[in-house]
């Protein structure tokens, strides 16, 4: 059976204290998790080492880090790089999130050589990909994401591509509570699952996670969860909420 993932993006929010606070009252009232049901936590790089003393004791609890840079090391002034993910005890790294395809210019060639950082450090890769409003109104969204996953990791081996997972995030739905309706997100997750397995095989495709995320909240996470191809979700806002993160691990555990 393929893992489901619940997995918190707060992206630039909070300060080290509050996510500290942040993470204690997660952990007061973590349900304990069979084996193939995972959550991660992806506070800012600042947070990460607070983060790993936090929760490094509990094994389906991971920490993850929101990007990497896609050298091993070098004069990249304020860059971090995959390896020193690694050391701090970071197990999972979201690459191609849309926020940093657009507002830092990412590209699929970039988010290569990131994905393959990231692989030689044993990090897990959360690969995000999802579509504009305009893509979506020209009904052109499956070639649009093919293309993202086509370019941004089908150059791993097969081997390789076991420590990726998938999150599809169509932008129209990130932080705008629109969420993609149940069909709309199963058409997409069946589509993703069906260009790994013309890659890769359908066993190897079977065994992909694929997450949703955008306006994730704890009213609509069971019913996108219970969706066949939908494994779990990539959570923004109800993330920095106790209570909302807590309700979607939740849905996720009885999915
Ligand atoms: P929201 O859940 O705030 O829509 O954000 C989704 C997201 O971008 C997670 O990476």
């Amino acid at each position: 059976m393929r893992k489901k993932i619940v997995a918190g993006n707060w992206k630039m929010n909070l300060a080290v204290n509050e996510g500290e606070k942040l993470v204690k009252s997660i952990l007061d009232r973590l349900p304990k998790l069979k084996e193939n049901r995972q959550v991660v936590i992806a506070p800012p790089f600042t947070h990460l080492i607070q983060t790993y003393y936090q929760t490094e004791s509990i094994a389906y609890l991971n920490l993850g880090a929101q990007n990497c840079y896609s050298e091993a090391s070098g004069a990249y002034t304020g860059e971090v790089s995959a390896a020193m993910l690694s050391s701090v005890g970071v197990n999972y790294v979201i690459l191609g999130h849309s926020e940093r395809r657009e507002y830092f210019n990412e590209t699929n060639a970039m988010l290569t050589k990131k994905v393959n950082r990231a692989l030689e450090n044993n990090l897990e890769v959360i690969f995000c990909c999802g579509e504009p409003l305009e893509i979506r109104t020209n009904d052109t969204q499956n070639e649009y994401v093919s293309k993202q996953i086509q370019e941004g990791i089908f150059q791993l081996t097969a081997e390789q591509f076991k420590s990726i997972s998938i999150a599809y995030e169509p932008i129209w739905a990130i932080g705008t509570g629109r969420t993609a309706t149940t069909e709309q997100a199963q058409l997409m997750h069946a589509h993703i699952r069906s260009v790994i397995a013309d890659k890769y095989g359908v066993d190897t495709a079977n065994k992909v996670s694929i997450l949703y995320g955008g306006s994730c909240k704890p009213n609509n996470a069971a019913e996108l969860f219970a969706c066949a191809d939908v494994d779990g979700g990539l959570i923004g806002g109800a993330a920095l909420k106790a209570d909302e993160f807590l309700a979607i691990i939740n849905a996720m555990m009885h999915s």
